[in-house]
């Protein structure tokens, strides 16, 4: 019997093999307006979970630090800065439009030493035990096999390096979940289509942060990877969840 393997992307279920070039095609399509629309979406509490996250990194001068799904690199930016000239810091992300605006934006405050590299998370082109950190923010939900970009994170990650996810996550409390709910389903496509005009892909974003997940689901996802100490923090109310987890 010919049973075709399938997977969710947000509330659809489609081949497995369409998922890459579906999750592609929404970021091409907000790749201009990406950062303008997180700060709508999030009233700016973007900044402080990513400030949040960089601070859990424990970056220190010399580290390697690679940042993926890092999109228009707003954590990069900013671990570049901690790790210094003596380190190296990466941008990677498997789409080229938010690559190119994270670029610009790099090589605008000055940081022209940022290597920036398009790659799949789920295959990782660096060498085992490469780096003494790695984040990934708001990107794990749109992989196609999260186990895969785990287990591809873990064996680079040197021992003793730590993993950085931030992602959307389980509001802690029921009526915060209800007003989530009308926000996210009722406005936020609402808000994509009248300034990306694009009205489906902050659908998906929607849906996909629901189909992901919840923060314990995660942290098991993390130790079965060959993660050791996975903890997390709910940010917001658990809207956010940020985990942190150690290679011994
Ligand atoms: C919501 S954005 C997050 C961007 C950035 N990390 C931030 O926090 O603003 C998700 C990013 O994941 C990237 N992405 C999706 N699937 C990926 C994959 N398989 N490998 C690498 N990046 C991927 C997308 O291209 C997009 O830039």
């Amino acid at each position: 019997m010919n049973k075709t393997l399938t997977t969710d992307f947000g509330y659809q279920t489609i081949p497995i093999n369409e998922k890459k070039s579906r999750v592609e095609a929404v970021f091409q399509s907000v790749a201009d307006k990406y950062d303008l629309m997180n700060d709508l979406m999030s009233l700016g509490l973007h900044r402080l979970w990513k400030k949040f996250a960089v601070e859990l990194a424990q970056l220190r001068k010399g580290d390697n630090v690679l940042d993926v799904a890092g999109g228009t690199g707003d954590l990069v930016k900013v671990m570049a800065e901690h790790v210094g000239s003596q380190g190296r810091a990466i941008l990677l992300d498997i789409n080229a439009a938010m690559l190119n605006i994270g670029r610009d934006r790099l090589l605008d405050r000055g940081l022209t030493e940022v290597s920036v590299i398009q790659a799949n998370a789920e295959f990782l082109p660096f060498v085992e035990a490469s780096f003494d950190c790695l984040s990934i923010a708001f990107g794990l939900r749109n992989v196609t096999n999260k186990e895969r970009a785990l287990a591809s994170m873990y064996r680079i990650l040197k021992p003793g390096g730590r993993l950085i996810v931030l992602e959307f996550s389980k509001p802690l409390l029921g009526f915060l979940q209800n007003l989530y709910d009308c926000y996210s389903f009722d406005f936020l496509p609402k808000l994509g289509a009248w300034i990306v005009n694009d009205e489906a892909s902050y659908r998906y974003l929607v849906e996909s942060i629901r189909r992901h997940p919840d923060q314990k689901t995660l942290q098991k996802l993390i130790l079965s990877s060959g993660f050791d100490d996975c903890e997390y923090y709910n940010l917001s109310g658990g809207i956010v969840a940020l985990h942190r987890a150690w290679k011994f």
